[in-house]
């Protein structure tokens, strides 16, 4: 029997960057085939040229056993082929109905009837997803995990056989994750094929059939989910064993840096006290919807609160917007990264220096050698993929957009810099990297506050624990008494 889908040999250059290099995959009915790779290896690249947004430079897309060319994305759902991508293409303004049909629905007479799309949408969505939600609810209003739901309700009412997932639960919680994998076995059942991108490999036992590890647009090795493991497909991605991604490290605490007292916001917030020493990492858990990022926003400025009481190195500040906790050395680095991140249409080169412009100017000129080198010895710390530090932001790989902004951050010099999930859709390598900084930052006497999901992150960076359920301080743990489960107790209340 032919299969599905054979990608074979595809080839796509961008100026400067060879993204695709005759890669090859295929893919069965009623499989989950995983993609892996590090960051800017080509996986998206990959997916737009099977959705027709790109045209291959070589290579043939085969459907069925019959060699196809796919015209754009509307000739891509026509052929069965959808996607979920990995910044989501939702129109934010338009509703569910309107997402869904792109306008162009008819009723039984053949007509455009906005009633009937609006009954459709809200049937679809429910057939599809098991979600009842008003189908004129703007998509602005719906949380991510309810847009992807809505874009997977597209792709399924099209009836495509072959659907691509694009780093889809990076920002979901764990139960809309839940949800999300029962969709896919339920696509499963029915014989659609799934191409299923994610940097979060201790997710891949529960849905993977085969895997294929991709590295410099070509394919390292497929194999069957089962005959491998997480060390083999690390080492295929990265080319070399990582065998402690958390470096050892012995950090030297000193006194307390920054202080925070009764953070109040509504009946949201209500947190009595944080603080963090000099070169100390102080890691915030909880659960995704804990409080953790809007009290760290409201102590930055970034969200009003009812009250707050900041202290830096003994000073009191108020805070009543981000420039002037930045002036005092306070730096946020947000977990949004793509809303209020990176600048998508400046150069690499201007995000890296942009939140730094006064380290590199003299008598009120731009030092450019200096800038310049900065960005090129972060590129080349943190991996950047680029063909230079010239290059537009928006031109790179996701995972490489944050990257530029840990750069920005990490040239500021700061005296408290919190990391917002720091390493969500970064490739395990990177993620390396980055720990490293860290460490390298709280050598230079940073305080750092790092809220993370990422429970091995947690303990493997924290000297102490902070964790955080509803709006509140549950416990603050040492170092020695911080375990999985202790954390998790105080992240939902279990104390059994
Ligand atoms: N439109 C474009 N113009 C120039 N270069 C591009 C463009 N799109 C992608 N690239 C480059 O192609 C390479 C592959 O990028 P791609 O987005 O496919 O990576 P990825 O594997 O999806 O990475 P990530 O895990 O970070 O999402 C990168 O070097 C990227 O910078
Ligand atoms: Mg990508």
């Amino acid at each position: 029997m032919a299969m599905l889908l054979e990608m074979r040999n595809i080839s796509k250059s961008f100026p400067g960057v060879k993204a695709l290099n005759g890669f090859s995959i295929d893919l069965k009915a009623g499989e989950v085939h995983a993609l892996v790779g590090e960051n800017g290896a080509g996986k998206s690249t990959l997916i737009k040229t099977l959705y027709g947004i790109h045209q291959p430079d070589g290579g043939e897309i085969v459907i069925d056993g019959v060699p196809t060319k796919i015209n754009g994305p509307a000739d891509a759902l026509s052929k069965g082929i959808g996607v979920v991508f990995q910044e989501l293409s939702v129109c934010p303004h338009l509703d569910i109905a309107n997402n869904i049909f792109l306008g162009c629905i008819k009723n039984k007479h053949g007509v455009i009837d906005d009633r009937f799309a609006h009954e459709e949408a809200a049937r679809l969505m429910e057939e599809a997803v098991g979600l009842r939600i008003p189908s004129d609810t703007p998509m602005k209003d719906l949380s991510i995990a309810d847009q992807q739901m809505v874009e997977i309700t597209k792709v399924t009412s099209k009836g495509c056989r072959i659907v691509v997932f694009d780093e889809p639960t990076s920002s979901l919680t764990e139960n809309e994750i839940e949800r999300l994998f029962k969709i896919i076995f339920a696509l499963k059942k029915k014989g659609v094929g799934i191409i299923y991108i994610s940097h979060r490999l201790e997710e891949l036992p529960v849905i993977a059939d085969r895997i294929t590890v991709m590295r410099d647009g070509t394919r390292v090795k497929t194999m069957d989910y089962k005959d491998t493991n997480d060390n083999e497909i690390i080492s295929l991605m990265v080319g070399r064993e990582l065998s402690n991604i958390y470096p050892t490290y012995k950090r030297t605490i000193g006194e307390v840096v920054f202080e925070a007292d009764n953070i109040r916001q509504g009946t949201k917030l209500d947190v009595k006290h944080l603080d963090v020493r000099k070169g100390e990492i102080l890691g915030i858990a909880g659960l995704v919807g804990a409080g953790r990022t809007e009290t760290l926003r409201a102590l930055f400025g970034a969200d009003e609160a009812d009250e707050k009481h900041v202290k830096i190195e003994g000073r009191e500040y108020t805070f009543k917007n981000p420039s002037e906790a930045i002036a005092a050395g306070f730096v946020y680095m947000t977990e949004n990264r793509k809303f209020d991140g990176a600048a998508l249409g400046l150069s690499v080169e201007e995000n890296i220096t942009m939140a730094s412009l006064r380290k590199f100017s003299k008598r009120g000129r731009m030092q450019e050698a200096k800038a310049k080198s900065n960005a090129q010895e972060y590129c080349k710390k943190l991996n950047i993929r680029t063909p230079s530090i010239d290059q537009k932001v928006m031109n790179l790989s996701g995972g490489n957009q944050q990257k530029v902004i840990i750069g920005k951050w990490l040239t500021r010099t700061a005296k408290v810099m919190v990391f917002d999930e720091p390493t969500r859709g970064i490739d395990v390598g990177a993620k390396y990297e980055i720990y490293s900084l860290m460490n390298d930052l709280s050598d230079q006497g940073i305080a750092i506050i790092m809220i993370s999901s990422d429970l091995p992150e947690i303990l493997g960076m924290s000297d102490r624990v902070a964790v955080f359920k509803d709006g509140r301080v549950t416990a603050v743990l040492d170092r020695k008494d911080a375990d999985s489960e202790t954390i998790m107790k105080y992240a939902t209340g279990k104390l059994s």
